[in-house]
């Protein structure tokens, strides 16, 4: 399976130029991308990294890649991130590693988000528990509400994300991954941001067995 992580980050590397804002994506996918653009930067490409998390800052700077503020640029080229699944339409379910939120910020101001992901990602229906990153004040009481919209929702033990909020990772039987939800959940006080992805993926690149499969959205 790692190979095929690293097949796939590979691939999508190979749209990074010269120049560019390059968004750094979370978790262990994404890691391959980042210790590649690391090899390209010492071979003399000029891009500069906005990560996704502290622990890909870390990274990109361990390897080399400069990394900027996200307020420092009006959008990113290209941001190369990775998922826990993804659906036919290109939607996602990310958070699996708890970075969504900056994820989430750093993919809309995207032109293009390119998700990389071995083949076990890929599904017909989600299935995933949702995580959903929430204030610490009162996340009994949010945790009801998400209880109200059919979540069977669990404290992610022991984590903080990056932001100081906590995490809770949502079983459901069955959701309808749409925008309706995506923004329903946000709407529930103490919700800072959930793992839905709608819309956001330009490009899926899947590394399979037998090959890279690229998925691209339909404008
Ligand atoms: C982190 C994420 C990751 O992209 C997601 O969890 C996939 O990680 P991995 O590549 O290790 O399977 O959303 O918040």
């Amino acid at each position: 399976m790692e190979e095929l992580k690293r097949k796939a980050a590979e691939k999508a590397v190979e749209a990074i130029e010269d120049g560019m804002v390059v968004g750094l994506g979370t978790g262990s996918t994404a890691r391959y991308a980042i210790l590649k653009l690391g090899e390209m930067v010492k071979g003399g490409l000029d891009i500069v990294g906005v990560a996704t998390s502290l622990e890909s800052e870390r990274l990109a700077k361990e390897v080399g890649i400069k990394v900027a503020d996200i307020n420092d640029y009006d959008s990113i080229d290209i941001t190369i991130d990775g998922a826990d699944q993804v659906n036919g339409k290109l939607d996602l379910i990310k958070g699996g590693g708890g970075a969504l939120l900056r994820e989430k910020i750093v993919a809309s101001c995207s032109k293009r988000e390119i998700i990389v992901v071995d083949e076990s990602k890929i599904v017909d229906d989600f299935s995933f528990p949702l995580p959903v990153e929430v204030v610490k004040f009162g996340w009994k009481r949010t945790a009801d509400k998400l209880r109200q919209l059919g979540f069977n929702p669990r404290i992610r033990h022991g984590f903080i994300t990056d932001n100081e909020n906590y995490i809770l990772d949502c079983e459901y039987e069955r959701i309808k991954a749409s925008k309706e939800l995506e923004e329903e959940i946000n709407n529930i006080p103490g919700v800072v941001e959930n793992g839905l992805f709608i819309g956001l993926a330009t490009e899926v690149i899947i590394g399979r067995k037998d090959g890279i499969e690229v998925m691209k959205r339909g404008y």
